[in-house]
């Protein structure tokens, strides 16, 4: 078996993060989240944590050449059969092209890319109501996924908590963004013959259940 990559593409609160957990195992991956990488730097109040704050509290990207730099890093340790499951990189078609570089130099291959479809009026939906475990990182939503004792973790018994980048003003924000920076790779990837539409409005059991048959 050789080394390759599935990409997982989509509007913030598309479901990106969740349809990774719901995956990860079927697929063997290495869960590779910039989002997340970014977040545990800000926590751990790092110089890449610092750098990275200021454009996230604003729903603005960090720029491409950190992101790859963090991304390069997280490669070299994958080894020779590694499954690697990109959630919210690439976001600018500089981080496509230079994840096309690291691929081919690692003898990755990108095996397809997972486009996750939601109206943005559900992306908002989603992110005003998404809450997520201090402790364990789970991932919640008030009304769609709630958890059973509100604002307590059913994993972990840890407390909730709303990401600073969901309210809404800065929600929109990264709407905006996605639809001036990342929108364009929609096409890049569509051209290359390499991507697939997944409908990502339903229920999560059941794109779950899509995306492991679609990567089969
Ligand atoms: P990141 O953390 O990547 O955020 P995002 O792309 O905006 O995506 P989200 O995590 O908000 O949404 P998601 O699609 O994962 O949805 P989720 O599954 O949680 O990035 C944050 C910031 O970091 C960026 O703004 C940027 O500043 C920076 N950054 C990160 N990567 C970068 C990069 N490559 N380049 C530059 N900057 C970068 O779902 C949302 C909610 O909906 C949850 O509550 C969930 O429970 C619920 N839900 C999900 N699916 C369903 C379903 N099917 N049914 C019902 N509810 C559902």
């Amino acid at each position: 078996m050789s080394a390759e990559a599935v990409i997982l593409l989509g509007a913030p609160g598309a479901g990106k993060g969740t349809m990774a957990e719901g995956i990860r195992e079927a697929g063997n991956f290495i869960h590779v989240s910039t989002g997340d990488m970014l977040r545990e730097a800000v926590k751990a109040g790092t110089p890449l944590g610092r750098e990275a704050e200021s454009f996230m509290s604003k729903g603005m990207l960090v720029p491409d050449e950190t992101i790859l730099k963090i991304v390069r890093e997280r490669l070299s340790h994958g080894g020779a059969e590694a499954h690697y499951l990109f959630d919210g990189f690439p976001r600018t078609l500089a981080q496509a092209r230079g994840l096309d570089a690291e691929l081919s130099a690692s003898g990755v291959t990108l095996k397809t890319v997972l486009l996750l479809d939601v109206p943005p009026a559900l992306s908002v939906q989603r992110l005003t109501g998404r809450r997520i475990c201090r402790q364990c990182g789970a991932n919640y939503h008030v009304q769609n996924i709630p958890p059973r004792r509100a604002g307590v973790c059913d994993v972990c018994g840890g407390e909730l908590y709303q990401r600073l980048d969901d309210r809404r003003e800065t929600i929109l924000k990264r709407l905006e963004v996605f639809q001036e920076q990342t929108a364009g790779l929609i096409a890049y990837y569509h051209e290359r013959g390499q991507l697939q539409r997944v409908d990502s409005s339903g229920p999560r059991e059941a794109t779950v259940a899509e995306i492991i048959k679609r990567l089969q």
